[in-house]
């Protein structure tokens, strides 16, 4: 049963004023529960537009999103977002940071404890607990906004191009942890990139958007087997597909 039902969404900013900016239009997709599926699209089609009204951050202008049909508005619980931009808070520790949503809804310090543990250890973050972000990389950092949203427990995970700032080798192990994490926890993850490469080797479905104002342009279903190893993204029905992509995207 479809999860996400996003239904004739379009988004203009500054409707009404001398320069409106349709940033999304006409967008019908469904997300089954528990599938990654990637939206790719060349800087400024839209997706963070599209990604932040799935996460209730803003309506659109017209057109409708359901959560197994309730109407998404605002925020909730249920949907846990990572921003494009670093979002972990520089004045609390890496344990911090993780427990926040947990603590701010009243959890006891022992379940935080609890919480903690868990997603330092799932995240790859053991032995940092205790050390401020400005101690940590760029990639230790996403990590700690990732935990930070898995420590809420949503059923939908929101990512807006999560590694796009790092180097190539942190970028393929953060996948590959991404994906382990995912499979133990089957969430619904929709996860925006403009790296073909990064959308092939993790989902099962991607959306391709078009250039402004955001359209589907093509919906290419991933057969590839899991688990992936790294050595998949070698192979020739990967490469296939990664031709296939790069040949619509507006370069
Ligand atoms: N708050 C806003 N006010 C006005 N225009 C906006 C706003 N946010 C986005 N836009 C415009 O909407 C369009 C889509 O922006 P969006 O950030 O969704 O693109 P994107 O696909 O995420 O790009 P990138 O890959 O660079 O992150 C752009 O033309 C952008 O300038
Ligand atoms: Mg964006």
């Amino acid at each position: 049963m479809p999860e996400i039902v996003v239904d004739g969404l379009t988004h203009t900013f500054g409707a009404g004023s001398e320069n409106p900016v349709t940033a999304v239009e006409g967008i019908d997709l469904t997300f089954e529960s528990g599938s990654f599926c990637s939206i790719i699209g060349t800087s400024g089609c839209g997706k963070s537009t599209l990604l932040k009204m799935m996460a209730g951050l803003f309506e659109p202008s017209e057109g409708r999103m359901t959560l197994d049909r309730e109407i998404i508005k605002g925020f909730s619980k249920r949907r846990g977002m990572v921003f494009q931009q670093d979002a972990v808070f520089p004045w609390m520790t890496v344990a911090r940071n993780i427990s926040y949503g947990p603590r701010l809804r009243g959890a006891s310090r022992a379940e935080q404890a609890g919480i903690e543990k868990k997603w330092i250890e799932a995240v790859g973050l053991k032995g940092f607990e205790d050390r401020w972000p400005r101690e940590l990389s760029g990639g230790m950092r996403k990590r700690v906004d990732i935990g930070r949203v898995y420590a809420n427990d949503p059923d939908v995970l929101l990512m807006d191009e999560p590694f796009g700032a790092l180097d190539a080798q942190t970028k393929e192990r953060m996948q590959s942890d991404l994906l382990r994490t995912w499979n133990e926890t089957r969430k619904t993850v929709v996860f925006v990139t403009h790296d073909i490469e990064e959308a092939i080797f993790l989902s099962d479905r991607i959306i391709v958007m078009s250039a402004r104002p955001g359209r589907i342009r093509h919906i290419e279903e991933v057969a590839l087997p899991r688990p992936r190893a790294d050595e998949m993204r070698l192979t020739e029905e990967f490469l296939e597909i990664k031709r296939r992509l790069w040949g619509m995207l507006e370069h």
